[in-house]
């Protein structure tokens, strides 16, 4: 990162009014948490609509809640890194200066909040949630495995043609129906009111930091050009070019966990 690049950047950073940071799969990848496009990633292991689609949830519920078992499982381990930190630390004094502050993440991973994020807009939903099909009810559940059919399962293999689980083995709620995970599949909506959240924090916003994502994913991915739009000056972190590198001021490659602590501690106090 050039000292001019970074200098300029700090002293967006430090004449900000309101902030929006954007994050994707990339954030966490330093805390052991697989992306989804690149090497390793899980949709170049799985068929993203045989695992995560309604269509899959039709098919074989008993399949997809292997895949988020898995996933959960993973995850659990997993801590927050120095990256989701500094972004913890950005918001918490950015607030106290008076600042507006928004993190809109497409991860479901819960290191945002694990590391003290208070102003989040989950856009996919929460790995640590479960929606019941009957009464519609949200709950946190963070058991792993989520029920005792699934301990050991490990990754699903979509092309078994066998259903392992039987619906009874399925979570269920309080009521009596069948629980799904409360995140978002390909080809559902995105909630409303999270992206009105999400809209509300990027419209004139100064700056947009846009981290770890591969920015292909919409709505999500629409927020660049809609604060580019708006004029506020958007800075990337990513270890290599998105989607949206050509909108962006600025553009710090590497990872997020070194990048985003010394980007950001470094910049002197907001001025009053
Ligand atoms: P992707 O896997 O598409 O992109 C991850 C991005 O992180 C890439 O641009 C990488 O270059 C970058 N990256 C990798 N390691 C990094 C590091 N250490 N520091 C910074 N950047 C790094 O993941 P997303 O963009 O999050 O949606 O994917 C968006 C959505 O697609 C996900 O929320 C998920 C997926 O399908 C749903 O499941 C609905």
């Amino acid at each position: 990162m050039s000292a001019t690049s970074r200098e300029r950047f700090q002293s967006s950073l430090r004449r900000a009014r309101k902030i929006a940071v954007l994050t994707g799969a990339g954030v966490s990848a330093e805390s052991g948490i697989p992306t989804f496009r690149g090497a390793g990633g899980l949709w170049r292991r799985y068929q993203a609509t045989s695992l995560a689609s309604p269509e899959a949830w039709q098919r074989d519920p008993g399949l997809v809640w292997e895949f988020y078992n898995h996933r959960r499982e993973r995850a659990l381990g997993c801590r927050p890194n120095p990256g989701h930190h500094a972004l913890a630390r950005l918001e918490a004094r950015f607030r106290e200066a008076g600042g507006v502050f928004t993190l809109i993440t497409q991860n479901i991973d819960g290191l945002h909040e694990q590391a003290g994020a208070r102003d989040l807009v989950r856009l996919h939903g929460s790995l640590w949630q479960v929606r019941c099909l009957s009464c519609g009810s949200v709950t946190e559940n963070r058991g792993v495995p989520i029920t005792p059919a699934f301990a050991g399962s490990g990754s699903p293999d979509p092309e078994t043609r066998a259903r392992r689980f039987t619906a009874a083995e399925l979570p269920h709620c309080s009521c009596g129906g069948v629980q799904r995970p409360h995140v978002v599949w390909f080809g559902e909506a995105l909630k409303e009111s999270d992206l009105a959240a999400a809209a509300a924090g990027v419209d004139g916003c100064d700056l947009l930091l846009v981290v770890g994502t591969s920015a292909v994913v919409y709505p999500a991915a629409g927020f660049v050009p809609l604060a580019k739009r708006h004029g506020a000056l958007i800075a990337e972190i990513n270890v290599e070019p998105s989607a949206v590198t050509s909108l962006c001021d600025f553009v710090f490659t590497g990872g997020a966990g070194e990048i985003l602590p010394s980007l950001l501690d470094l910049a002197p106090a907001l001025a009053p």
